[in-house]
């Protein structure tokens, strides 16, 4: 079989290396110079486990990246990953401007005889109303013989490659053939594959799956804010409400971003028609966003207002500790800094996995390698996601002893241990505002 790859992004490359892995032959087309550059050198251009020693195996073998396909080969499918960021400007509406470009790409080559695979996430209607009649356009046939699937990505960054050939595929064809096709090239990677009754529930079932991890955290977040109105530690009420308890499974308090989670509840509810259900679901999103809030609110109580000489450290910029990752999209700490910044804060940013380059690149403050330079000057502390390092950070106590009327706020509880360090007192999302409502 031989597919061709729009995008060769998180999504794109993790898949087009898995299917070469597999048998496939697969080609890949990027815009990215710089992605294109980190493939000549056989590596990625981000953090993905065992990633880059399966580029180096599959590079010229069974995996080629192309400025555009080769006209004289055939291909059984393309399959469009490509981003589906909300727009620009603050505006939370899905861009699907890049799906478009995608198809447009594919024109060379396409005949109407190839399957389009849509992997991207979009709004419930996109692969219908927006991609077949492109293609039969684009090819002159009318819409029902035209080939095209939604088959979601479902894999969480930092675990992608294991789980490409472990997760059940969703697989979803605008007709018989394209079901067919779409499971031949996702039976390469995994048996496991369950077709669903249309391209729309498909769409449904990622945003579904996204959705649902946002408002489950979301109550988690509500529970523990909650909590402590009454006084009480809201990280602390969860464990002991979820001990030994299979029916409570409520989730710890934590920041709910990240390139994918940041955005897939305004997707889901972009053409959604004004409902119950709609307010309720934005409802989780939003709660979520306003962690940001407390968190620039428990700053300026524990450093004061913002000064030339107010620095405040901050740690764990990637979206998420673990699975551990470079992605700094749509990543939480990201936001802070952002509002830290525009209060007039001065930033020393530290983090374990991501680049150097890439933080200085978003001109917010210094960059650190070592997490203790990234304090020296500071007022406060934030561990802002939850890498395993931070358990062995013992020096965190350290500079907390040493530094009169230092902060902490390991929002996460990543180090944990340290809690009760002698003299040092370092909150977390669950007791950061106990102090404020007892002075209510
Ligand atoms: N990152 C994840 O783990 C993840 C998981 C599930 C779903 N998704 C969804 O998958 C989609 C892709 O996400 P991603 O994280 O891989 O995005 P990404 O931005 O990392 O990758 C997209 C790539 O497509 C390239 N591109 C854009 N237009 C192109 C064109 N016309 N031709 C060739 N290349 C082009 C971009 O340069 C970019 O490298 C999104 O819809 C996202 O919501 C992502």
């Amino acid at each position: 079989m031989r597919v061709g790859i729009i995008g060769l992004g998180y999504v794109g490359l993790t898949m087009a290396i898995t299917a070469a892995e597999c048998g496939v032959d697969v080609y890949g087309v990027e815009i990215s110079d710089h992605i294109k550059d980190c493939l000549r050198q056989n590596r990625a251009h981000f953090f993905e486990p065992g990633l880059d020693r399966l580029i180096a195996r599959q590079n010229g073998r069974n995996f080629h990246c192309v400025e555009s396909f080769p006209q004289d080969k055939d291909f059984d499918a393309f399959v469009i990953t490509v981003g589906t960021p909300l727009m620009a400007g603050g505006l939370k509406k899905p861009n699907f401007e890049y799906i478009k470009s995608a198809l447009r790409s594919i024109a060379g080559n396409y005949d109407g005889g190839q399957l389009i695979i849509l992997r991207s996430t979009v709004s419930v209607g996109t692969t219908r109303n927006v991609v077949l009649p492109f293609l039969s356009q684009l090819c002159g046939k009318p819409e029902s013989d035209v080939l095209a699937a939604m088959c979601p990505e479902r894999t969480v960054e930092g675990k992608a490659v294991e789980e490409l050939t472990h997760l059940p595929q969703i697989i979803s064809g605008s007709n018989e053939r394209a079901l067919e096709i779409a499971q031949r090239f996702f039976r390469y990677m995994t048996p496991y594959v369950i077709p669903v009754a249309s391209l729309e529930e498909a769409e449904l079932v990622k945003l579904y799956c996204n959705t649902y991890r946002d408002m489950s955290f979301a109550i988690g977040n509500a529970f523990c804010i909650a909590a402590q109105t009454f006084g009480v530690d809201g990280a602390s009420v969860i464990r002991h409400a979820n001990q030994g308890y299979d029916r409570a499974n409520i989730a710890l308090p934590g920041f709910v971003a990240g390139p994918c989670l940041e955005k897939d509840a305004y997707i889901l509810t972009n053409n959604m028609p004004d409902c119950p259900s709609k307010d309720f679901i934005m409802s989780g999103r939003r709660f979520n966003e306003s962690m940001e809030d407390y968190v620039v609110d428990w700053v300026r109580e524990h450093v004061g207002e913002p000064a030339e000489d107010k620095v405040v450290a901050l740690s764990g910029m990637a979206f998420k500790g673990q699975p551990e990752t470079s992605d700094l999209r749509g990543s939480t700490s990201v936001y802070i800094a952002r509002k830290l910044h525009a209060l007039g804060y001065r930033l020393a940013m530290h983090d374990f996995v991501a680049s150097r380059e890439e933080m200085q690149a978003l001109g917010l403050g210094e960059v650190y390698e070592d997490l203790m330079d990234a304090c020296r000057g500071a007022k406060a502390l934030l561990v802002l996601n939850n890498h395993k390092k931070y358990q062995d950070v013992q020096r965190i106590r350290e500079i907390g002893c040493e530094k009169e009327g230092f902060a902490i706020l390991d929002a996460w509880g990543a180090c944990r241990d340290l809690y009760h360090s002698d003299g040092v007192r370092i909150y977390t999302l669950g007791n950061f505002l106990l102090d404020r409502e007892a002075q209510k």
